[in-house]
């Protein structure tokens, strides 16, 4: 009876919100822009990465990627965790895309695994039961009607790469390159949104706090620069194939994805706005400049040059582009994919002389006190931060089309009532309808952070950003939707920010 009688009165709120969504539909066709109602072609996803649920790590040919290496022999830096079952998305599959339906997800986003496809990083022989999965996902969506944004590469190397030096290496650019073409041909078919990369800044520079402690020797302030160069020409290079090869026959669009932080001056001070620009630009623009611009950022080039030469370089630590190179990096993206979770002040920092992304960057910062914490420290709360990424993006950028690849609220304990998840997207969305009504803003999509419950990379399975929780102790690895999931679902059906 109670049940019966709650179904009925969740049918009525159904309906009368489905009748307001209809009024502002209206009104939106009436060339308004509503704060509170998103347009029917805005695309809400949610997304994962390969590594961080897949499992089945030397299952039916797979080879073992930087991260598998790393967790498998250095798990004592990822709070003793291994991808080796994560959340078996390798097996259950299944599973995950009847969660997206219970929750009428409309996008997924998910990366492939460079060493399930090509176990030896190379082109040379591809592994057809790797290749299987990838197709039974993408089956598996297409009769579900969901649409996929598929990364090609989110931070796990295939390890015999990683043995010839891994992105510092420049013939990186050339492998990413054959792999990227063998993911277009194979998949292309059905997969017309493509992030070439994830977060360069991520494995070229954030990773770099777990490496020193096994590679001391690793030669900090050079390695953030190759490493980022290369993914730079790698990426454009997959982009200008797919642009010669596939564009054509498969009518896709190509971009990479970038992470950036909302990064404000910790005063009004000239010296703290500056030093907030600063961070953006070698933040963000170390890699949008590149494609956009042809060219890093001008106050990357002086500070690193300048620095680098204080420290006795012969030459400065960020490599140059070519003339031809410039040409081919330019203009090579369709849109822009951004990456953001949380606000920073910033302040300048005392310089120190010895070489390093952060030495160069040269800048400190602090979160509010009032911001909520979340599951992990780093990522205090604070939505309206990405209204101004977004008008930072737009501004810099001359007005491209942009969507959110990635934003979330991590929580520890995975609890299914997730009042704090709810209310971190509901004010995170208020934000983008605003970015896009008031700072005519481009935002076409949102990819919620994680579908599932999923491996944290150093944070293990500590710290939880599904709508879905994974049970990680059970050996099925159980999924139950949180109530963040039902809101998510309702919002999707209704574009309707509540309160
Ligand atoms: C990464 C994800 C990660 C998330 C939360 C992003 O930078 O792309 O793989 O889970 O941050 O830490």
């Amino acid at each position: 009876m109670y049940r019966e009688t709650n179904f009925c009165i969740e049918r009525i709120i159904f309906c009368v919100l489905m009748l307001i969504s209809y009024y502002f539909n209206r009104l939106e066709a009436a060339d308004t822009c509503n704060t509170s109602i998103f347009p029917s072609t805005f695309k809400f996803g949610a997304g994962t990465s390969a590594f961080q649920i897949e499992g089945g790590w030397n299952e039916d040919g797979k080879s073992r990627s930087s991260w598998d290496w790393l967790s498998n022999t250095y798990s004592i830096y990822l709070n003793n965790a291994t991808g080796n079952v994560a959340s078996d998305s390798y097996h259950q599959y299944k599973q995950d895309v009847a969660s997206m339906v219970a929750m009428g997800l409309q996008n997924y986003k998910f990366s492939l695994s460079w060493s399930r496809i090509l176990p030896k990083g190379l082109n040379y022989s591809i592994n057809q039961a790797g290749v299987k999965y990838y197709h039974n996902l993408l089956d598996e969506l297409e009769a579900a009607g969901i649409e996929p944004l598929v990364t090609i590469y989110h931070w796990d190397t295939p390890y015999a790469l990683d043995l010839l030096g891994g992105w510092t290496n420049p013939k990186m650019v050339d492998y990413f390159v054959a792999y990227a073409d063998i993911a277009f041909s194979l998949f292309g078919d059905r997969v017309k949104l493509w992030a070439t990369i994830n977060e360069p800044k991520s494995f070229c520079e954030g990773i770099l706090s777990v490496l020193v402690n096994i590679f001391p020797e690793l030669p900090i302030g050079t390695y953030e620069y190759l490493c980022g160069h290369y993914a730079i020409l790698a990426h454009a290079k997959a982009y200008r194939l797919y642009k010669k090869k596939y564009q054509a026959t498969q009518q896709g669009r190509v971009s990479l994805i970038l992470n950036l932080s909302c990064n404000m001056g910790l005063t009004n001070s000239t010296a703290d706005q500056e030093a907030a620009e600063r961070k953006n630009l070698f933040e963000f623009g170390w890699f949008a400049h590149p494609i956009v611009y042809g060219d890093y950022p001008d106050i990357m080039q002086v500070v690193i040059a300048n620095n680098s030469a204080s420290q006795g370089f012969l030459i400065s630590r960020l490599p140059k582009f070519t003339s031809s190179e410039k040409l081919l990096i330019k203009g090579a993206y369709d849109f822009i994919m951004v990456n953001t979770y949380t606000s920073y002040m910033v302040t300048m920092a005392n310089y120190s002389n010895s070489p390093s992304y952060q030495n160069d960057l040269q800048t400190s910062t602090s979160q509010s006190s009032e911001w909520l914490s979340s599951g992990l420290s780093t990522l205090k709360v604070h939505p309206e931060g990405t209204r101004k990424v977004l008008k930072w993006i737009s501004d810099t950028y001359s007005s491209p089309e942009i969507i959110i690849t990635e934003n979330g609220f991590s929580d520890n304990t995975a609890i299914l009532n997730d009042t704090d998840r709810i209310r971190f997207i509901n004010a995170t969305l208020t934000n983008i309808r605003l970015s896009m009504c008031s700072d005519s803003v481009n935002v076409t999509g949102y990819f919620y952070w994680s579908l599932i419950d999923s491996m944290e990379w150093n944070n293990g399975y500590t710290v939880k950003f599904g709508l879905v929780q994974v049970d990680f102790d059970s050996e099925n690895r159980t999924r139950t939707l949180k109530d963040s999931a039902y809101y998510y679902k309702n919002l999707i059906q209704t574009r309707l920010i509540i309160g």
